[in-house]
Protein backbone atom coordinates (compact mmCIF):
# COMPACT_ATOMS: atom_id res chain seq x y z
CA UNK A 1 0.00 0.00 0.00
CA UNK A 2 2.33 2.60 -0.93
CA UNK A 3 2.13 6.02 -1.36
CA UNK A 4 1.25 7.37 -5.05
CA UNK A 5 2.50 11.10 -6.04
CA UNK A 6 0.82 12.42 -8.41
CA UNK A 7 1.25 15.05 -10.98
CA UNK A 8 1.77 18.22 -8.67
CA UNK A 9 -1.38 20.26 -7.93
CA UNK A 10 -0.32 22.66 -6.29
CA UNK A 11 -1.17 26.88 -8.02
CA UNK A 12 -3.50 28.54 -5.77
CA UNK A 13 -6.79 29.17 -7.40
CA UNK A 14 -8.59 30.74 -4.79
CA UNK A 15 -6.51 32.04 -2.79
CA UNK A 16 -7.15 33.53 0.85
CA UNK A 17 -6.45 37.19 1.10
CA UNK A 18 -2.67 37.96 0.72
CA UNK A 19 -1.83 35.00 -0.94
CA UNK A 20 0.18 34.96 -4.00
CA UNK A 21 -0.01 32.79 -7.05
CA UNK A 22 2.08 30.10 -6.18
CA UNK A 23 4.50 27.84 -9.17
CA UNK A 24 2.94 24.22 -9.78
CA UNK A 25 5.00 21.97 -8.19
CA UNK A 26 5.79 23.88 -4.94
CA UNK A 27 2.82 21.09 -3.34
CA UNK A 28 3.41 17.79 -3.82
CA UNK A 29 -0.06 15.47 -3.13
CA UNK A 30 0.25 11.76 -2.61
CA UNK A 31 -2.92 9.71 -3.45
CA UNK A 32 -3.76 7.78 -0.55
CA UNK A 33 -6.92 5.50 -1.76
CA UNK A 34 -4.57 2.62 -1.67
CA UNK A 35 -3.04 3.15 2.11
CA UNK A 36 -7.02 3.57 3.53
CA UNK A 37 -8.81 0.00 2.93
CA UNK A 38 -12.29 1.44 4.43
CA UNK A 39 -14.06 -1.73 3.24
CA UNK A 40 -11.52 -4.02 4.44
CA UNK A 41 -10.82 -2.54 7.48
CA UNK A 42 -6.70 -1.75 6.96
CA UNK A 43 -5.25 1.14 7.73
CA UNK A 44 -1.16 1.74 6.45
CA UNK A 45 0.52 3.20 9.34
CA UNK A 46 2.66 5.56 7.22
CA UNK A 47 -0.86 7.91 7.83
CA UNK A 48 0.59 8.49 11.50
CA UNK A 49 4.06 9.08 10.34
CA UNK A 50 4.77 10.62 6.93
CA UNK A 51 5.55 14.44 6.81
CA UNK A 52 4.69 14.76 3.23
CA UNK A 53 1.15 13.29 4.01
CA UNK A 54 0.94 15.09 7.07
CA UNK A 55 1.36 19.13 4.79
CA UNK A 56 -1.08 17.43 2.45
CA UNK A 57 -3.30 17.17 5.35
CA UNK A 58 -2.74 20.65 6.42
CA UNK A 59 -3.90 21.35 3.14
CA UNK A 60 -6.80 19.19 2.28
CA UNK A 61 -8.38 17.75 5.64
CA UNK A 62 -7.45 21.05 7.72
CA UNK A 63 -7.90 24.05 5.50
CA UNK A 64 -10.81 22.79 3.52
CA UNK A 65 -13.25 21.49 6.98
CA UNK A 66 -15.02 22.87 9.81
CA UNK A 67 -12.65 23.60 12.88
CA UNK A 68 -13.58 23.88 16.44
CA UNK A 69 -12.26 27.09 17.83
CA UNK A 70 -13.74 27.79 21.47
CA UNK A 71 -16.99 28.45 23.05
CA UNK A 72 -18.92 31.87 22.98
CA UNK A 73 -19.33 31.92 27.05
CA UNK A 74 -15.61 32.57 25.99
CA UNK A 75 -16.29 36.16 24.47
CA UNK A 76 -18.55 38.19 26.83
CA UNK A 77 -18.13 41.35 25.91
CA UNK A 78 -16.80 43.75 23.02
CA UNK A 79 -13.17 43.54 22.99
CA UNK A 80 -13.02 40.03 24.30
CA UNK A 81 -10.53 37.40 22.47
CA UNK A 82 -9.02 34.00 22.84
CA UNK A 83 -6.40 32.79 20.21
CA UNK A 84 -6.01 29.30 18.83
CA UNK A 85 -5.19 26.96 16.39
CA UNK A 86 -6.73 25.82 12.44
CA UNK A 87 -4.73 22.73 12.17
CA UNK A 88 -1.47 24.78 12.69
CA UNK A 89 -2.47 28.28 11.15
CA UNK A 90 -2.49 30.74 14.42
CA UNK A 91 -6.09 32.00 14.73
CA UNK A 92 -7.54 35.33 17.16
CA UNK A 93 -11.20 35.08 17.84
CA UNK A 94 -12.49 38.26 18.91
CA UNK A 95 -15.82 40.22 20.00
CA UNK A 96 -16.50 43.49 17.91
CA UNK A 97 -18.21 46.52 18.42
CA UNK A 98 -21.20 45.16 16.88
CA UNK A 99 -21.10 42.21 18.76
CA UNK A 100 -20.19 39.93 15.98
CA UNK A 101 -17.43 37.38 16.74
CA UNK A 102 -14.81 36.96 13.91
CA UNK A 103 -11.91 35.02 13.52
CA UNK A 104 -7.91 36.11 12.03
CA UNK A 105 -5.08 34.51 11.27
CA UNK A 106 -2.90 35.69 14.17
CA UNK A 107 -0.16 37.26 11.53
CA UNK A 108 1.29 40.17 10.62
CA UNK A 109 0.48 41.22 7.01
CA UNK A 110 3.79 43.08 7.64
CA UNK A 111 6.61 40.86 8.21
CA UNK A 112 4.27 38.18 9.59
CA UNK A 113 4.58 37.97 13.15
CA UNK A 114 1.48 37.19 15.70
CA UNK A 115 -0.47 40.30 16.47
CA UNK A 116 -1.07 38.55 20.02
CA UNK A 117 0.60 36.45 22.05
CA UNK A 118 -2.05 36.15 24.91
CA UNK A 119 -4.21 32.97 25.12
CA UNK A 120 -7.18 35.31 26.29
CA UNK A 121 -8.13 39.04 27.94
CA UNK A 122 -9.78 41.92 26.42
CA UNK A 123 -8.21 44.53 24.79
CA UNK A 124 -9.09 47.70 21.81
CA UNK A 125 -6.96 46.49 19.36
CA UNK A 126 -3.85 43.98 18.65
CA UNK A 127 -0.59 46.01 18.41
CA UNK A 128 2.33 43.72 16.73
CA UNK A 129 5.29 43.95 18.54
CA UNK A 130 7.83 43.98 15.62
CA UNK A 131 7.20 47.47 13.71
CA UNK A 132 3.84 48.11 15.51
CA UNK A 133 1.02 48.00 12.61
CA UNK A 134 -2.46 47.99 14.69
CA UNK A 135 -5.22 46.35 14.09
CA UNK A 136 -8.98 47.00 15.63
CA UNK A 137 -11.16 44.01 16.78
CA UNK A 138 -12.68 43.92 13.16
CA UNK A 139 -9.05 43.00 12.11
CA UNK A 140 -8.93 46.52 9.78
CA UNK A 141 -5.12 47.65 9.85
CA UNK A 142 -5.97 51.06 12.23
CA UNK A 143 -2.19 52.32 12.34
CA UNK A 144 0.95 52.28 10.60
CA UNK A 145 4.24 54.04 12.26
CA UNK A 146 5.85 56.24 9.62
CA UNK A 147 3.11 55.64 7.12
CA UNK A 148 4.29 58.85 5.29
CA UNK A 149 6.94 56.12 3.85
CA UNK A 150 5.18 54.20 1.58
CA UNK A 151 3.98 55.43 -1.70
CA UNK A 152 0.43 56.29 -2.61
CA UNK A 153 -0.76 53.57 -3.53
CA UNK A 154 -0.23 52.03 -0.27
CA UNK A 155 -3.97 51.76 1.30
CA UNK A 156 -4.07 50.14 4.71
CA UNK A 157 -7.99 48.86 3.68
CA UNK A 158 -6.07 46.42 1.52
CA UNK A 159 -3.81 45.06 4.62
CA UNK A 160 -6.42 43.58 6.95
CA UNK A 161 -5.91 40.98 9.28
CA UNK A 162 -6.70 37.30 6.76
CA UNK A 163 -9.96 36.52 7.89
CA UNK A 164 -11.91 33.21 8.03
CA UNK A 165 -14.32 32.21 5.21
CA UNK A 166 -16.78 31.15 7.43
CA UNK A 167 -17.98 31.13 11.16
CA UNK A 168 -20.67 29.93 12.74
CA UNK A 169 -21.33 28.75 16.29
CA UNK A 170 -23.77 25.10 17.01
CA UNK A 171 -25.53 25.53 20.36
CA UNK A 172 -22.54 27.35 21.88
CA UNK A 173 -19.53 26.13 20.20
CA UNK A 174 -17.79 27.80 17.50
CA UNK A 175 -16.60 26.48 13.91
CA UNK A 176 -15.13 28.25 11.16
CA UNK A 177 -13.54 27.22 7.98
CA UNK A 178 -11.46 28.46 5.45
CA UNK A 179 -13.35 27.20 2.62
CA UNK A 180 -15.89 29.67 1.07
CA UNK A 181 -17.71 26.77 -0.87
CA UNK A 182 -17.95 24.31 2.70
CA UNK A 183 -21.53 23.26 3.19
CA UNK A 184 -23.32 25.51 6.11
CA UNK A 185 -22.12 24.71 9.66
CA UNK A 186 -25.55 22.76 10.32
CA UNK A 187 -25.29 20.87 7.43
CA UNK A 188 -21.44 19.80 7.97
CA UNK A 189 -22.26 18.65 10.89
CA UNK A 190 -25.77 16.76 9.97
CA UNK A 191 -26.62 13.39 11.85
CA UNK A 192 -23.99 14.38 14.48
CA UNK A 193 -26.43 17.41 15.59
CA UNK A 194 -28.57 14.25 17.88
CA UNK A 195 -25.65 13.21 19.83
CA UNK A 196 -24.34 16.41 20.00
CA UNK A 197 -27.30 17.19 21.44
CA UNK A 198 -27.37 15.52 24.64
CA UNK A 199 -24.66 17.29 26.43
CA UNK A 200 -25.55 20.83 24.47
CA UNK A 201 -29.12 20.84 24.64
CA UNK A 202 -30.09 19.49 28.19
CA UNK A 203 -30.79 22.82 29.45
CA UNK A 204 -33.00 25.39 27.90
CA UNK A 205 -30.66 28.33 29.43
CA UNK A 206 -27.30 26.45 27.15
CA UNK A 207 -23.82 25.71 28.47
CA UNK A 208 -20.85 27.55 29.88
CA UNK A 209 -17.34 26.94 30.28
CA UNK A 210 -15.84 26.74 33.91
CA UNK A 211 -12.26 26.53 34.72
CA UNK A 212 -9.68 27.23 32.35
CA UNK A 213 -8.69 25.71 28.89
CA UNK A 214 -6.47 22.93 30.00
CA UNK A 215 -3.30 22.50 27.42
CA UNK A 216 -1.15 19.45 27.08
CA UNK A 217 1.35 18.00 24.18
CA UNK A 218 1.37 14.40 23.63
CA UNK A 219 3.52 12.33 21.47
CA UNK A 220 1.44 11.12 18.78
CA UNK A 221 -0.54 11.79 15.83
CA UNK A 222 -4.01 13.55 16.12
CA UNK A 223 -5.75 10.80 14.29
CA UNK A 224 -5.34 8.00 16.84
CA UNK A 225 -7.01 10.35 19.48
CA UNK A 226 -9.99 11.70 17.24
CA UNK A 227 -10.12 8.14 15.77
CA UNK A 228 -10.39 6.68 19.16
CA UNK A 229 -13.19 9.41 20.54
CA UNK A 230 -15.33 8.23 17.64
CA UNK A 231 -14.94 4.56 17.46
CA UNK A 232 -13.35 3.29 20.51
CA UNK A 233 -15.49 1.81 23.63
CA UNK A 234 -13.32 -1.68 22.97
CA UNK A 235 -10.50 -0.52 24.80
CA UNK A 236 -12.25 0.96 27.99
CA UNK A 237 -12.23 -2.43 29.89
CA UNK A 238 -8.37 -2.97 29.33
CA UNK A 239 -6.94 0.16 29.08
CA UNK A 240 -9.20 1.62 32.13
CA UNK A 241 -9.52 -1.52 34.23
CA UNK A 242 -7.70 0.35 37.27
CA UNK A 243 -10.09 3.61 37.17
CA UNK A 244 -13.33 1.75 36.67
CA UNK A 245 -12.06 -0.23 39.90
CA UNK A 246 -11.57 2.92 41.84
CA UNK A 247 -14.70 3.95 40.61
CA UNK A 248 -16.47 1.24 41.50
CA UNK A 249 -18.88 1.43 44.63
CA UNK A 250 -18.17 -2.35 45.52
CA UNK A 251 -14.05 -2.16 44.89
CA UNK A 252 -14.05 -4.91 42.52
CA UNK A 253 -14.50 -3.12 39.49
CA UNK A 254 -17.89 -2.85 37.23
CA UNK A 255 -15.89 -4.89 34.67
CA UNK A 256 -18.18 -7.32 33.64
CA UNK A 257 -21.13 -4.88 34.15
CA UNK A 258 -19.47 -2.49 31.61
CA UNK A 259 -18.53 -5.97 29.37
CA UNK A 260 -21.97 -6.75 28.84
CA UNK A 261 -23.42 -3.94 28.50
CA UNK A 262 -25.12 -3.36 25.87
CA UNK A 263 -24.89 0.18 23.18
CA UNK A 264 -24.63 1.41 19.75
CA UNK A 265 -22.57 3.00 17.98
CA UNK A 266 -23.47 6.43 15.53
CA UNK A 267 -21.55 7.22 12.08
CA UNK A 268 -22.26 10.34 9.65
CA UNK A 269 -20.90 8.92 6.03
CA UNK A 270 -20.78 12.66 4.60
CA UNK A 271 -19.34 14.25 7.53
CA UNK A 272 -16.89 11.74 8.63
CA UNK A 273 -18.15 12.10 12.10
CA UNK A 274 -18.66 9.43 15.05
CA UNK A 275 -20.06 8.13 18.29
CA UNK A 276 -20.65 5.50 20.54
CA UNK A 277 -22.21 4.81 23.76
CA UNK A 278 -23.67 2.54 26.47
CA UNK A 279 -27.66 2.03 26.56
CA UNK A 280 -29.01 2.00 29.82
CA UNK A 281 -31.99 3.97 31.63
CA UNK A 282 -29.88 6.68 33.57
CA UNK A 283 -26.53 7.86 32.95
CA UNK A 284 -23.84 6.43 35.05
CA UNK A 285 -20.33 7.16 36.42
CA UNK A 286 -21.06 11.01 36.54
CA UNK A 287 -20.47 12.71 39.80
CA UNK A 288 -23.17 11.60 42.27
CA UNK A 289 -24.12 15.23 42.74
CA UNK A 290 -24.54 16.04 39.14
CA UNK A 291 -26.48 12.94 38.73
CA UNK A 292 -28.83 13.87 41.14
CA UNK A 293 -29.11 17.64 39.67
CA UNK A 294 -30.86 16.08 36.72
CA UNK A 295 -34.11 15.64 36.17
CA UNK A 296 -33.83 12.71 34.23
CA UNK A 297 -38.23 12.92 33.47
CA UNK A 298 -37.64 16.42 31.89
CA UNK A 299 -34.99 15.55 30.02
CA UNK A 300 -36.77 12.42 28.73
CA UNK A 301 -39.13 15.24 27.80
CA UNK A 302 -37.18 17.36 26.15
CA UNK A 303 -34.60 14.81 24.25
CA UNK A 304 -36.62 11.87 24.19
CA UNK A 305 -35.94 8.55 25.89
CA UNK A 306 -33.39 7.36 23.12
CA UNK A 307 -30.61 10.42 23.76
CA UNK A 308 -30.86 10.11 28.17
CA UNK A 309 -30.70 6.20 28.02
CA UNK A 310 -28.12 6.61 24.79
CA UNK A 311 -25.76 9.53 23.95
CA UNK A 312 -26.47 10.95 27.46
CA UNK A 313 -24.38 7.78 29.58
CA UNK A 314 -20.76 7.48 29.35
CA UNK A 315 -20.63 8.21 25.65
CA UNK A 316 -17.68 9.28 23.21
CA UNK A 317 -17.66 11.68 20.34
CA UNK A 318 -15.77 12.81 17.15
CA UNK A 319 -16.97 15.57 14.79
CA UNK A 320 -14.64 15.16 11.83
CA UNK A 321 -11.53 15.72 11.84
CA UNK A 322 -10.36 17.03 15.38
CA UNK A 323 -12.90 18.09 17.72
CA UNK A 324 -13.60 15.36 20.58
CA UNK A 325 -16.00 14.95 23.42
CA UNK A 326 -17.94 13.41 26.46
CA UNK A 327 -20.85 13.81 27.56
CA UNK A 328 -21.11 12.50 30.89
CA UNK A 329 -17.60 14.84 31.75
CA UNK A 330 -18.72 17.75 29.97
CA UNK A 331 -15.48 17.39 28.26
CA UNK A 332 -14.79 19.02 24.88
CA UNK A 333 -11.28 18.59 23.31
CA UNK A 334 -9.37 19.54 20.07
CA UNK A 335 -6.66 17.66 19.24
CA UNK A 336 -4.31 20.36 17.34
CA UNK A 337 -2.05 18.46 14.79
CA UNK A 338 1.81 19.29 15.85
CA UNK A 339 3.55 17.68 13.37
CA UNK A 340 3.23 13.69 12.46
CA UNK A 341 4.62 12.87 15.77
CA UNK A 342 2.96 15.26 18.06
CA UNK A 343 -0.36 16.96 19.27
CA UNK A 344 -1.44 19.41 21.54
CA UNK A 345 -4.66 18.85 23.30
CA UNK A 346 -6.87 22.06 24.32
CA UNK A 347 -9.72 20.61 27.10
CA UNK A 348 -12.67 22.33 28.24
CA UNK A 349 -15.42 22.04 31.21
CA UNK A 350 -18.66 22.81 29.62
CA UNK A 351 -21.70 22.44 31.76
CA UNK A 352 -25.19 23.41 32.02
CA UNK A 353 -25.89 26.93 32.65
CA UNK A 354 -28.38 26.30 35.66
CA UNK A 355 -26.42 24.74 37.68
CA UNK A 356 -25.94 25.46 41.28
CA UNK A 357 -22.34 26.75 41.99
CA UNK A 358 -21.82 23.75 43.96
CA UNK A 359 -22.84 21.17 41.12
CA UNK A 360 -20.64 22.89 39.03
CA UNK A 361 -17.77 23.02 40.83
CA UNK A 362 -18.46 18.54 41.29
CA UNK A 363 -18.78 18.55 38.06
CA UNK A 364 -15.44 20.16 37.23
CA UNK A 365 -13.62 18.29 39.73
CA UNK A 366 -15.28 15.06 38.55
CA UNK A 367 -13.54 15.79 35.16
CA UNK A 368 -10.40 17.21 36.43
CA UNK A 369 -10.06 13.98 37.95
CA UNK A 370 -11.00 11.87 35.26
CA UNK A 371 -10.06 13.49 31.84
CA UNK A 372 -7.84 15.89 33.54
CA UNK A 373 -4.21 15.75 31.76
CA UNK A 374 -3.29 13.90 35.01
CA UNK A 375 -7.09 12.15 35.31
CA UNK A 376 -7.13 8.47 36.09
CA UNK A 377 -8.80 7.53 32.42
CA UNK A 378 -6.64 10.63 30.37
CA UNK A 379 -3.48 9.13 31.13
CA UNK A 380 -4.55 5.53 29.88
CA UNK A 381 -5.76 7.33 27.06
CA UNK A 382 -2.24 9.28 26.31
CA UNK A 383 -0.02 6.03 27.47
CA UNK A 384 -1.81 4.22 24.19
CA UNK A 385 -1.38 6.46 21.68
CA UNK A 386 2.71 7.85 22.42
CA UNK A 387 2.84 3.82 23.03
CA UNK A 388 1.55 3.55 19.59
CA UNK A 389 3.34 6.37 17.98
CA UNK A 390 7.00 5.54 19.20
CA UNK A 391 7.45 2.19 17.35
CA UNK A 392 5.59 3.64 14.32
CA UNK A 393 8.87 5.00 12.64
CA UNK A 394 10.82 1.72 12.55
CA UNK A 395 10.44 0.87 8.79
CA UNK A 396 9.03 -2.47 9.24
CA UNK A 397 6.76 -1.32 11.63
CA UNK A 398 5.47 1.16 9.57
CA UNK A 399 4.96 -1.22 6.85
CA UNK A 400 2.24 -3.43 8.60
CA UNK A 401 -1.04 -2.25 8.08
CA UNK A 402 -3.64 -1.79 11.32
CA UNK A 403 -6.36 -3.79 11.88
CA UNK A 404 -9.95 -2.04 12.39
CA UNK A 405 -12.20 -4.88 10.77
CA UNK A 406 -14.38 -4.95 14.42
CA UNK A 407 -18.22 -4.95 13.16
CA UNK A 408 -17.52 -5.37 9.63
CA UNK A 409 -21.04 -5.55 7.95
CA UNK A 410 -22.94 -4.72 11.05
CA UNK A 411 -23.46 -0.88 9.68
CA UNK A 412 -27.48 0.06 9.34
CA UNK A 413 -29.89 1.85 10.56
CA UNK A 414 -31.65 0.62 13.53
CA UNK A 415 -34.70 2.57 13.62
CA UNK A 416 -33.95 4.24 17.18
CA UNK A 417 -30.53 6.42 16.46
CA UNK A 418 -30.28 8.44 13.71
CA UNK A 419 -27.73 8.27 10.88
CA UNK A 420 -25.86 4.82 9.97
CA UNK A 421 -25.19 2.93 13.04
CA UNK A 422 -23.43 0.03 14.63
CA UNK A 423 -22.61 -2.45 17.59
CA UNK A 424 -21.02 -0.50 20.85
CA UNK A 425 -17.84 -2.98 20.18
CA UNK A 426 -16.90 -1.69 16.77
CA UNK A 427 -14.57 -0.12 14.04
CA UNK A 428 -17.20 0.91 11.96
CA UNK A 429 -16.75 4.72 12.68
CA UNK A 430 -12.93 4.23 12.34
CA UNK A 431 -13.60 2.87 8.92
CA UNK A 432 -15.28 5.65 8.46
CA UNK A 433 -13.29 8.68 9.81
CA UNK A 434 -10.59 7.09 7.35
CA UNK A 435 -12.52 6.85 4.34
CA UNK A 436 -13.57 10.55 4.67
CA UNK A 437 -10.04 11.37 5.72
CA UNK A 438 -8.67 9.72 2.51
CA UNK A 439 -11.55 11.40 0.09
CA UNK A 440 -9.97 14.60 1.49
CA UNK A 441 -6.83 13.44 0.70
CA UNK A 442 -7.44 12.26 -3.01
CA UNK A 443 -9.53 15.67 -3.86
CA UNK A 444 -7.97 19.14 -4.27
CA UNK A 445 -9.30 21.42 -1.95
CA UNK A 446 -11.13 24.61 -3.37
CA UNK A 447 -7.39 26.60 -3.25
CA UNK A 448 -5.93 24.36 -6.04
CA UNK A 449 -6.26 23.72 -9.24
CA UNK A 450 -7.71 20.49 -10.26
CA UNK A 451 -5.75 17.80 -10.65
CA UNK A 452 -3.83 17.78 -14.17
S1 LIG B 1 5.80 42.30 11.42
FE1 LIG B 1 4.17 43.28 12.31
S2 LIG B 1 4.60 45.37 12.17
FE2 LIG B 1 6.23 44.41 11.13
FE1 LIG C 1 -10.30 5.88 27.00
Amino acid sequence: MAAKRLPSTGSVAETPKGALHRPTGIHHNFEVAGMVDSTSGLVDRAIFTDEGLYQQELRRVFAPSWLFLGHVDQLKKTGDFFTTFMGEDPIIVSKGKDGEIRAFLNSCRHRGARVCRADYGTTKNFTCTYHGWTYDLEGKLSNVPNVAGYDENFDTADWGLVEVAQIDNYKGLIFATWNPSAPELPDALGGAKYYMDAFLDKDPEGTVVVGGIMKWELDGNWKLAAEQFATDWYHVNMSHASALMVLSPTGKGPKSEIANTPGRQFHDEQGGHGAGFPTHPKSRFDAQKVHEHYDYGFLRERLGDATVEGPMTTGHGTIFPNFSYLPINGSIRIWHPKGPNKMEVWAWTILDKSMSPEVREAQRLYNLRTFGPSGIFESDDGENWSEVQSISNGFVTNSVALNLQMGIGSEREDGVYPGTTSELYSDAAGRNFYRKWAQLMDTPAWHEEPNE
